[in-house]
């Protein structure tokens, strides 16, 4: 049940979106902000808060799967499959765009991303504001997506009309995005809902998305993407340590996210903070951002993360830390 304080910010988040206001809302995968995907001063006002590229479209946010029709058309057999298994919950689905949805929305692609939230505070807002929103993750270009209120607060709150607190969000990466505007499904950005549950419910094999191989242009999978504000370092447990130790006694401040009980020496312990992480995939997702943004607030020179293990319940987390990941000062 929703309190009654969420009870009332709904009524004003669902009387602003519809005066084409900008609401920040929970979902189960991160915070997003929220427009009327059909007013399209409202959805250009996202882009101009994220100063994001007018070319990068949104995903539409829907509280029903029957309002699939009113977005998209020639809805393939395997999305109402996915949408049954799946929805409400964190997957997204690229289908051929309704006539009438804004380009703004589709990046002036002719396809368009929809998604059925599973978040009460999420499916609330959409059921009560009845059309489609459009809802990129609440945080600049670029920059680390928000898995708490506090961090839309912290990067955008004077810019947005209101913002739902409703805690952590639970999954903590953004959805995994499937393609099904050609015969066989591909997966352009994979998240917690798995390439191989997606195979098993359609029962036929899908793709793996990589950058250049398909029709589709997905710019959230720029190389540059969830950037923290320092250098990010992916190794494996034991070069992690040596490297945390060698950067530590040349005087630079370490952060280390490692799954890995650490056997650091007490000299060098003073320029390294430890941020031990959980070593289930769904602890490691829920804390993964949350934990950069905590990171990113102290003075830090770099990241060092332990690498992740190899399967597919962790391919949503390793996609987002690579994307992070760039070259440390040669100290
Ligand atoms: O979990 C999520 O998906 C979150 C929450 C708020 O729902 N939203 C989110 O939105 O991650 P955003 O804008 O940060 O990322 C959306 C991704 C982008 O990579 C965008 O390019 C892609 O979805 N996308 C949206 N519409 C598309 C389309 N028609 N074709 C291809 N990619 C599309
Ligand atoms: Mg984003």
């Amino acid at each position: 049940m929703l309190d009654k304080g969420v009870r009332r910010q709904l009524e004003e988040a669902v009387a602003a979106l519809k005066s084409g206001g900008i609401v920040a809302f929970p979902t189960e995968t991160v915070y997003g902000l929220g427009a009327d995907a059909g007013n399209r001063e409202a959805v250009k006002k996202i882009f101009a808060i994220k100063g994001r590229p007018a070319d990068h479209p949104l995903i539409v946010h829907i509280g029903d799967a029957g309002l699939l029709e009113n977005w998209a058309r020639d809805i393939p057999q395997t999305a109402w499959a996915l949408a049954e298994y799946f929805w409400p919950g964190p997957l997204t689905m690229i289908l051929r765009r309704q006539s009438g949805v804004l380009s703004e929305v589709t990046g002036g692609q002719e396809t368009v991303g929809l998604r059925m939230p599973s978040h009460p505070i999420a499916l609330e807002l959409l059921r009560g504001f009845g059309g489609g929103v459009a809802a990129p993750s609440a945080n600049r270009f670029g920059r680390i997506s928000p898995t708490l209120a506090e961090h839309v607060r912290a990067e955008l709150g004077d810019r947005v009309d209101l913002i739902i607190d409703g805690g952590s969000c639970q999954v903590g990466v953004e959805s995994t995005i499937v393609d099904l505007t050609s015969g066989t499904p591909v997966v352009l950005r994979p998240g917690s809902v798995t390439i191989s549950t997606i195979s098993e419910v359609l029962g036929k094999e899908i793709l793996v998305g990589r950058k250049g191989s398909s029709m589709v242009r997905v710019p959230g999978t720029l190389d540059s993407h969830y950037a923290p504000d320092m250098p990010l370092r992916i190794l494996p447990v034991d070069l992690l340590q040596l490297e945390a130790i060698r950067l530590s006694e040349r005087g630079l401040k370490v952060a280390l996210m490692a799954r890995s009980e650490l056997l650091l020496n007490r000299s060098s312990s003073g320029n390294i903070g430890n941020y031990k992480m959980p070593s289930d995939p769904e602890g490691y997702a829920h804390d993964l951002y949350a934990t950069l943004h905590r990171i990113s607030g102290e003075n830090f020179d770099c990241i060092l993360v332990e690498a992740l293990p190899l399967d597919d319940s962790w391919q949503g987390i390793a996609d987002r830390l690579t994307r992070a990941a760039s070259l440390l000062p040669t100290a």
